[in-house]
């Protein structure tokens, strides 16, 4: 499976959600979340970065935790996308002046001298790196003093459960019913005979739509188990939409339907399998902290994060540079 590249991830930030995970934090992170945040930010860092920082959900927690008087620390997002989360966000950059976002930066090459950051922090972002390059690189620009803080993807997190749950089945709806594709074919026939009534004479025309109503029903079948707002859904909604004959669409709105419908659903669910292949299992995280330790880092607590009613919905993790 192939990891998301920053060209993935970019047009992903063009949204303007400003987590990734926008039903379960429709305004940003809060209650426990932001409990640990709080607690990591005390001592007033005086500049902290913000690993793989999207949107930049967390770098706005930070500048309302640490600048809600005076600005005094400084607050930097880095993410390998192509990311402008002021302008996404409809924010101007004046009223915010201890933020700043960098994009197309891996966290495995931070644009930062040595020792000169006091804080490192990251929600869901830092796993998604090459930890074998990325945790060198923080132990590079990490101040003798600094800290970090993380959120991390849990294997058995109750997002990674509800996320992967039903990733079966839209692969094998993308990849083996291919209902898009049978849309497309339905495309090209409307194109070539335009009338309707003599369309539903043609074998070839009947032929298809045998096929689509038999691909539809092991569809419905599958998306009967799935909640109302499922990407499989929103998939079926789209194509059904190409082809509303009260909407007399043209050609080229149909083709730019069925395409959207099959790219957003793809997409879709590349970004689960990277999400499920970004989080951490229990051999995952030891293997992080030993980098850790191996850049003179001491954890300082590790726990499974709860929120509302989820007893997992990721690890947190805090670590501080032992002095030389
Ligand atoms: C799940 S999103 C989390 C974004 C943000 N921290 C949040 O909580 O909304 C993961 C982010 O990691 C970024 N990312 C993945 N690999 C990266 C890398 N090697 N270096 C920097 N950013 C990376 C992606 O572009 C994406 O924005």
């Amino acid at each position: 499976m192939k990891k998301l590249d920053p060209q993935d991830w970019s047009p992903f930030w063009k949204n303007q959600s400003i987590t990734s995970f926008g039903e379960l934090f429709p305004d940003n992170y809060d209650g426990p979340i932001l409990d640990f945040w709080r607690i990591q930010l005390e001592g007033q860092p005086a500049h902290v970065v913000d690993l793989a920082c999207g949107n930049g959900a967390l770098t706005w927690i930070c500048n309302d935790i640490l600048n809600a008087d005076d600005a005094e620390s400084r607050i930097t997002g880095v993410d390998f996308a192509d990311i402008s989360p002021f302008r996404v966000l409809g924010r101007k950059p004046e009223d915010f002046p201890a933020i700043r976002f960098i994009g197309n930066t891996p966290i495995e090459r931070l644009p930062f001298p040595d020792y000169s950051i006091d804080m490192f922090v990251s929600q869901y972002g830092l796993e998604y790196a090459n930890p074998e390059e990325a945790i060198p690189e923080i132990g590079r620009t990490l101040a003798a003093t600094g800290r970090l803080g993380l959120i991390l993807h849990d294997r058995e997190s109750s997002i990674i459960r509800g996320a992967t749950e039903h990733l079966d089945d839209f692969r094998r709806v993308a990849e083996e019913i291919r209902l898009h594709d049978l849309a497309f074919e339905m495309d090209r026939l409307y194109q070539k005979h335009k009338n309707p009534a003599r369309r539903a004479t043609i074998p070839e025309f009947n032929t298809l739509m045998a096929q689509i109503r038999h691909a539809s029903g092991r569809v419905d079948d599958m998306a009967r188990h799935h909640p109302g707002n499922s990407p499989l859904h929103l998939y079926v909604r789209r194509l059904n939409s190409a082809f509303d004959q009260t909407k007399k669409r043209s050609r080229t709105e149909r083709n730019k339907l069925i395409t959207r419908a099959r790219d957003a659903f793809i997409a879709h669910i590349r970004r689960v399998e990277d999400l499920s292949a970004a989080a951490l299992s229990a051999s995952g995280r030891e293997r992080l902290v030993a980098l850790l330790e191996t850049e003179g880092m001491k954890i300082t607590g590790m726990f499974t994060l709860e929120y509302k009613a989820e007893k997992n919905i990721g690890t947190a993790l805090s670590a501080a540079r032992c002095a030389p």
